[in-house]
């Protein structure tokens, strides 16, 4: 039988190869070694000073702990497959270290609070590495928009041109979602941040633990309140799922946009050669890789996301090891996030984008017909749904003609009413139309500039 201080002398027979298989984690939970080793620290700290261990012993296993991670950390350590998971790993190492006391570190829980002690340890640390790549990524897209404040592009509703909004704006629309995102997390993390470790395997414990003490030591808020539920929830995963999962989507969102900016009909935006790929056959194609893959990403985060939910959908309480699969599940989230983060600021650092091609869109299209109904409505004082009406006319009468609308002449527009003036003629260039949208939120360089002051403050 395989020494593996976890497993029950009753069980007289050794697991299947099978059963080994399935069961092991350490793979994938090897990443939680910090975090179990510093709430083992906790714990034995707390053993140390209710008495429930000597402080002798207490001592010993602190020193042990403080080892291994060093050792860890020095690369001096390779876990083993003879332990399933981080968590037996450890107390295996610390056997080797200090010899059978390492037995009482154990005392007054079980793998079921200590997993999940973990586990909030892990996501509340890493969710700041999200929080900085987000703020980065911020950074860089306030840093395009601060060049392109009065830069026109076409806005779209129904990805037909709808009316010219600036570059910066639509830029900094991203920033306001990555900065939901990032206070979305907070908000998770600050929900998460109760401590689990004294809730046993379900039940509580009949020694004399303090909570309040190990809650104090690992920087949590307060302990749990339930033991049946602190072993069982894993609304905190799913919550930091989601909150991946909304990145990625926004993400998906922006690479969508890069793709299509890029193609030549719309040539609005030019990869490097450094951020663009080569096909294998048409040596004159630049291809998006990188942001087709983000966009192909986010099939994973929600994918992802789905699996914990289906997994928790229906378990009994407490603890079943369905629950095992839940770091791999996060990692994979985490992971694919972190690098998509990291790849679409790359992306948008170094596009070039294509101010003319841009400018050129939004001027040869009818996107400054709502600014003549607009006109209409307030110099010559037609209800917005005449002026809708006869502005639809005058865009006919354009198209049918084949001319932009500020191309059409004075007595042109004159044909559909007299009293026009050349007072029109103002409104119908694309920058004028940004220039006047100045209200709260809109799009006018002169708001733009005070947006991006504001996000500067609020976000970076
Ligand atoms: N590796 C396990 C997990 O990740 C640890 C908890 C094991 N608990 C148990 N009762 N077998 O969920």
């Amino acid at each position: 039988m395989k020494k593996n201080p976890a497993r029950n002398v009753h069980l007289v027979k050794g697991p299947t190869n099978l059963l080994e298989k399935i069961n092991l984690s350490i793979d994938v939970d090897s990443r939680l070694y910090k975090e179990d080793i510093e709430a083992s620290i906790a714990h034995v700290k707390m053993l140390s000073k209710t008495k429930i261990i000597s402080s002798s012993e207490g001592k010993i296993i602190l020193k042990g702990l403080n080892n291994i991670l060093k050792d860890i950390e020095k690369g001096k350590i390779k876990f083993s497959n003879k332990h399933e998971d981080i968590h037996m790993n450890i107390e295996a190492l610390l056997f080797k270290k200090v010899g059978n006391v390492a037995g009482k570190l154990h005392t007054a829980r079980s793998r079921n609070d200590q997993v999940v002690t973990d586990f909030k340890l892990w996501i509340r640390e890493n969710s700041n590495n999200i929080d900085k790549l987000c703020k980065n990524f911020q950074k860089i897209l306030i840093n395009v928009a601060k060049k392109n404040i009065s830069s026109v592009m076409p806005g779209y509703t129904h990805l037909q041109i709808a009316q010219p909004i600036t570059l910066a704006h639509h830029l900094l629309a991203y920033v306001e979602m990555i900065g939901r995102d990032r206070e979305r997390i907070k908000d998770c993390v600050n929900r998460l941040n109760e401590n689990p470790l004294g809730s046993g395997a379900l039940a509580g414990t009949s020694f004399p633990i303090d909570r309040l003490m190990t809650s104090k030591i690992l920087g949590f808020n307060r302990p749990t309140s339930n033991s049946v539920d602190s072993v069982s929830d894993r609304d905190f995963v799913i919550e930091f799922l989601f909150c991946l999962t909304l990145i990625s989507v926004h993400l998906s969102r922006l690479a969508e946009e890069i793709i299509i900016w890029s193609s030549q009909q719309y040539n609005f935006i030019k990869l490097p050669d450094e951020i663009a790929t080569g096909s294998s056959i048409m040596p004159q194609k630049k291809n998006p890789d990188g942001a087709e893959l983000v966009r192909a990403q986010a099939a994973t985060t929600i994918g992802n996301l789905n699996s914990l939910l289906v997994l928790l959908k229906g378990l009994p309480m407490t603890y079943s090891k369905d629950l095992q699969k839940d770091k791999q599940i996060t990692f994979d989230s985490f992971d694919t996030v972190h690098l998509g983060l990291n790849v679409m600021s790359e992306i948008i650092d170094k596009a070039k984008f294509n101010i003319k091609s841009m400018r050129e869109a939004a001027d040869f299209s009818y996107a400054t017909a709502t600014d003549l109904a607009d006109w209409l409505v307030r110099y010559l004082k037609y209800t917005f749904r005449d002026a809708y009406k006869i502005t639809g006319k005058i865009v006919a009468y354009a198209e049918k003609n084949n001319k932009m609308l500020n191309e059409l002449k004075l007595i042109d527009f004159q044909k559909f009413d007299k009293k026009i003036n050349k007072n029109i003629f103002t409104v119908l260039s694309s920058i004028n139309s940004v220039k006047s949208k100045k209200s709260y939120g809109g799009t006018s360089p002169e708001n733009v500039k005070k947006s991006i002051s504001k996000a500067i403050k609020k976000y970076l």
